[in-house]
């Protein structure tokens, strides 16, 4: 491979590519298990799917694929603490944010004072590489009425938008 196309510069030229930041949720045995993500795509209106990127070792990938249900919880730019809490590695995360702090619907679990949430199915899941890639139905949305200034990830920071 040429060497401009290395991880780094790969990493470095991704990083340019400005995106805003969910947690994904699920409702495990014991407890609520979930991670950052900026992978998050819509992939289909009719029938609604979106997807996003798991790395292969992500407990939150695991759980959500053996769950089949999950959220996706969209950042406000006040909620950068939560995008740190459930970017870390930690087995307990859960113990930081157990099911009391989450709001719930249905069989899913919400992040409170998001800028919305989207309740999914999980229908199919492709290999991609490091990555493992998550297909989801949606089958509920939960909206505020207005949205509040979005959490931004923009080259390896969060930022925010003017
Ligand atoms: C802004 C941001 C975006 C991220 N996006 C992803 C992503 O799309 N996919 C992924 O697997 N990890 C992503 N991560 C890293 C995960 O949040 C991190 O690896 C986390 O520890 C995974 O936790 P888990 O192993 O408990 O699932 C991101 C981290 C940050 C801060």
């Amino acid at each position: 491979m040429n060497a401009a196309h290395t991880a780094p510069s790969f990493r470095q030229m991704m990083g340019r590519f400005t995106t805003g930041v969910a947690v994904i949720l699920t409702a495990a045995r014991e407890g609520p298990v979930g991670a950052t993500v900026n992978s998050l795509t819509s992939l289909s209106l009719e029938p609604p799917l979106l997807l996003f990127c798991a790395g292969n070792s992500s407990r939150t990938g695991a759980c959500v694929i053996e769950q089949g249900l999950f959220s996706v919880n969209i950042l406000t730019a006040a909620q950068q603490d939560v995008s740190g809490h459930f970017a870390g590695k930690d087995t307990n995360k859960g113990e930081g944010w157990d099911a009391a702090r989450c709001r719930r619907h249905g069989g899913w679990l919400a992040i409170p004072d998001s800028n919305g949430a989207l309740f999914c199915e999980v229908d199919s899941v492709y290999p991609g590489g490091d990555h493992r890639i998550i297909v989801g139905r949606v089958r509920d949305i939960l909206a505020p009425e207005a949205a509040e200034r979005p959490l931004v990830y923009h080259e390896g920071r969060y930022s925010r938008l003017a």
